[in-house]
Formats: structure tokens, C-alpha cells, sequence
């Protein structure tokens, strides 16, 4: 029997809207049991990898054999990123509108890398730019462009920055970043033309911040030195600890010495929202440029990253070029050609996936969130400190504690109590290095991290601590 449909690729009504009901359905019940996930997985990821391993179809499967796939055979077997016990790196979530927002854009697929092609989308996107200035503190004349993630926003950043201050000529130009500056930054100063002897890591002090006189010293060498020093590269809320640099003093010595400052907000930015979060980043709203990451801090689904600059013009002359076949770019300073102002030209619509969410819940829900997650930070780390055989190692400035066992001078015993915890699947953890000891780090960022989650949190540290302890 021939097909009923003529053209294969294009669903009738009734089959789009079986199709969504299908997906539908598998998604609730998806979300709807994060919380009874196991926090990550024990089956042998190669194993699975490799049985996911696959031709290219001639043929046409059917979508509920494929939504088992995805959702039975493959998802299980995944960190739950998207539950309440992720605590590991930079926990994200994904807020659900977001997912929404996704099915919009592609289903209507529209394009919003030239302002002509849509102009109210376009439109859509640049609020969500302003009102991210908005909480960064930068004012009229500000812009930015959003990213595929924290990564590209760093790159773009120094792009800028390399152009502003450096022209054409790359050489002998210096960039400062610290010791815990986040390694993509390393990454893209390689990526936009640097060695990596030209970027400095400076030294940091006690709480893990830059140290302001070692960076000053460095500056002042490197000039005396014919060099030419054009960036510094601030963090606000370091991955490995959550640290904070002192962002006034970079600011105060980037304008003495006429270097662009970029701070690096992907984890700690949107703490910027609450109080104690300007507080701690107290210094933000004078940076050249800061990089968000909504995929983190906004509790969006992985893909969402923002660079902002105080300067848009910075921007748009590290980016905008012509081609006859484009069309005429925007020269008001209402709109915007995102494609003038960043390296992608067709790019998914990503404004979408920030501005449903917010218009529909408001900010204050994330501020709220926010303000949460600084708060069970600091209870478990009170909760921590008050177990005799853990000391804590860094103290959280944002939602961020590290923490080791006492008296285990070759680590072994910190690493097993973290295997301990994990084993437990309520909560997934991860370790790092601080001043050449291994700690563990607990990260609360997730939207879905409540109060009865930390607290099984603790009761499994509790007991991982008398296991490794016990059979020492
Ligand atoms: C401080 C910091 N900067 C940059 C990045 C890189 O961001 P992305 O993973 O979104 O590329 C991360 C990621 O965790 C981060 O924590």
C-alpha cells in the first residue's frame, strides 16, 4: 500500500498532535520523578555508549520505539543533572517554560540573526540583553550578545578586548588572569591568537581571590618589559571554590592602567539578584565586560550563555562585516543585528528559552531561588563544620563549601568518603584540589535543591563518614 502522506517530512495535524501528546506524556512522567532518580549512574557508561552506536537509516522508525530509546534505555544512564541532588561542578536545572520556549522557536524556526528577518523577535531577544545589563549594573550604551554557554562568552570577551586595546597587532600583548581563573579563559586567549606564555596566572590569596598587589607587580614588569598588557580576567565566583575577586581593586587598577577588565560571572553572576550577592560583587557594574551564564545561575537548560559589554560599540567593531548578499545592518541604537556583534550569523533562537520564563514567573522567583540556595549553602556548611571529623576547607561566599576529612594527610580517606556519598545516589558531589589537597565541593545551584534534599544530603555524609571511618 502506498503511503497516504505525499511528502514524508511533513506530519499532518493529526499526526503532530499525536506526536506531541506522546512526548508529552514521557516528559511529565520524565520531570515529575527527578527527585526518585538515582542522583547519577553505576552501569558501565562504554557499555551503553557502545550499544547506542548506529547506522545511517534508509528507513523511518516509529516515535514511540524511539521515545523508549531516549527515554528508557538512554537518559538512566546520565548524571541527573536536572534533579534535586545534582551538586556537583556548576549545577543548572531547566526550568521548564524553557523547554516550552524550544518547541516554539523551532517549530516556527524563525531567524533572529539580522534584525530585518523579524524584528519583534529580535526585539524579544535584546530585552532579555537589557535586562541582563540591568542586573549586571551596566547603563545606556551597554548591549551584549547571548551565547551557547560560559565558554563562548570568555572567547567573544577577549575578541573584544584584544581589538579594543590591541588593534591589529597581537604581539607582545599580555592578558592576567589568577590560578583559579576558570580554564576555558586559558582556552580562548590560544583560540583568539595568544600563546599561552602570554596569559599570566597570578597568584591567589588565602580565600582563592587574585592577589591585587602580585597583579599590580606583574603589570608594571610586563610593561618595563616592552610588553603589552590589555586584560584582566576577574572572577566572580570561581568553579573550583566559589571564590570572588576583590572586583573593585581589579577595577580601580584596570582603569589606572588602562587594561580591559572582563569578569567572569558564569557561576556567581546572577547571585547579583540578591543582596548578599551584590554584596560579594560589589565593584561588578564597572567591568568592561561580564560573562552570565542563564544555564547555570537562571536555572535554564544547558546552551544558554550571555557576554555583556559596557561598551555594545566594542562589540560590534570586533564583529560587524559586510557581504552584498546580506542586508543593510542596523545603525539605531534601539535595535540590533545580533550577527554584527558576535561570531555566528544562523544561530537557534535562544531569547525565547530566557524571556518565557521570566515574563512568565517574573524575576523575583529567581531571586527568591537564589537567595535559597545561599541559604542552604550556609546551613551545610554549619552542618558540616559541627561533625568532628570534617573540617571545612573553603567557606562559602556564594553556594559553594568545601570540605575534607581531619587528620588524613594522603587524601585517601577524603576521596573514599566522597565515593562514599555518591554511592548513596541521594546526591552526586565532586572533588577538586585546594592548595594541593583534595577536598570535596558541594555546589547548590539548582532550582530543584530544597531544604529535605540537604538534609539527605547530610544524614548521607553523616554515614559515609562512620563507613570510611570504620574501615580505615
Ligand atoms: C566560572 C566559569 N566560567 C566559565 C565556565 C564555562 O562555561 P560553559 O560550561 O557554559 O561553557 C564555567 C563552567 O562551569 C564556569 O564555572
Amino acid at each position: 500500500m502506498s503511503d497516504p502522506r505525499p511528502y514524508r517530512l511533513e506530519p499532518s495535524p493529526d499526526e503532530m498532535r499525536a506526536m506531541l501528546e506522546q512526548v508529552t506524556d514521557r516528559i511529565i512522567d520524565h520531570i515529575e520523578s527527578l527527585s526518585d532518580q538515582p542522583a547519577s549512574y553505576d552501569t558501565d557508561g562504554r557499555a551503553v555508549a557502545r550499544a547506542f552506536t548506529e547506522t545511517l537509516p534508509a528507513e523511518g522508525t516509529d516515535l514511540p520505539i524511539l521515545l523508549d530509546r531516549i527515554f528508557e534505555e538512554a537518559v538512566p544512564h546520565s548524571f541527573n543533572t536536572a534533579g534535586p541532588g545534582y551538586l556537583a561542578y556548576i549545577p543548572g536545572g531547566g526550568v521548564f517554560p524553557s523547554a516550552v520556549a524550544d518547541l516554539i522557536a523551532n517549530a516556527i524556526n524563525r531567524y533572529v540573526g539580522v534584525w530585518v528577518a523579524a524584528p519583534a523577535l529580535v526585539q524579544i531577544e535584546l530585552n532579555v540583553v537589557r535586562w541582563f545589563c540591568e542586573i549586571v549594573g551596566f547603563g545606556e550604551g551597554s548591549g551584549g550578545i547571548l551565547t551557547s554557554g560560559g565558554s563562548l562568552s570568555n572567547l567573544t570577551a577577549i575578541v573584544a578586548a584584544r581589538r579594543e586595546r590591541l588593534g591589529d597587532d597581537l604581539a607582545g600583548g599580555v592578558m592576567y588572569t589568577s590560578d583559579q581563573t576558570h580554564h576555558s579563559v586559558r582556552k580562548s586567549a590560544v583560540l583568539a591568537g595568544f600563546p599561552e606564555s602570554a596569559v599570566r596566572q597570578i597568584e591567589t590569596n588565602e580565600h582563592q581571590e587574585i592577589r591585587i598587589d602580585r597583579l599590580q607587580a606583574a603589570v608594571t614588569e610586563d610593561r618595563a618589559a616592552g610588553r603589552r598588557p590589555f586584560l584582566i580576567v576577574g572572577s566572580a565566583g570561581t568553579t573550583n571554590t566559589g571564590a570572588v575577586d576583590d572586583l573593585e581593586a581589579l577595577a580601580d587598577l584596570a582603569e589606572r592602567d588602562d587594561l580591559w577588565l572582563h569578569v567572569d560571572g558564569a557561576y556567581g553572576g546572577f547571585f547579583a539578584l540578591t543582596e548578599r550577592g551584590r554584596e560579594a560583587m560589589t565593584g561588578l557594574d564597572r567591568a568592561d565586560s561580564v560573562t552570565l551564564d542563564p544555564h547555570k545561575g537562571l536555572f535554564l537548560p544547558y546552551g544558554t550563555g550571555a557576554l555583556l559589554v559596557r561598551d555594545e560599540g566594542a562589540l560590534r567593531r570586533a564583529h560587524a562585516t559586510f557581504a552584498d548578499y546580506m542586508p543593510v545592518m542596523q545603525h539605531d541604537p534601539d535595535f540590533v543585528d545580533f550577527c554584527d556583534l558576535s561570531a555566528e550569523l544562523s544561530r537557534d533562537f535562544r531569547g525565547l528559552r530566557i524571556w518565557l520564563p521570566v515574563k512568565l514567573f517574573g524575576i523575583d522567583a529567581f531571586r527568591a531561588s537564589l537567595d535559597e540556595k545561599l541559604d542552604l549553602a550556609r546551613w551545610v556548611t554549619e552542618q558540616i563544620r559541627a561533625v568532628p571529623e570534617l573540617e571545612i576547607v573553603t567557606e562559602p561566599r556564594l553556594s559553594l563549601v568545601s570540605f575534607r576529612l581531619r587528620d588524613d594527610e594522603d587524601d585517601h580517606a577524603t576521596r573514599d568518603l566522597l565515593s562514599a556519598i555518591n554511592a548513596r545516589q541521594n546526591v552526586y558531589v565532586t572533588g577538586t584540589m585546594v592548595d594541593g589537597r583534595f577536598a570535596i565541593r558541594i555546589c547548590v545551584l539548582s532550582f530543584r535543591t530544597h531544604m529535605d534534599r540537604m538534609e539527605l544530603c547530610m544524614s548521607d555524609i553523616r554515614d559515609a563518614v562512620t563507613e570510611v571511618i570504620g574501615t580505615d
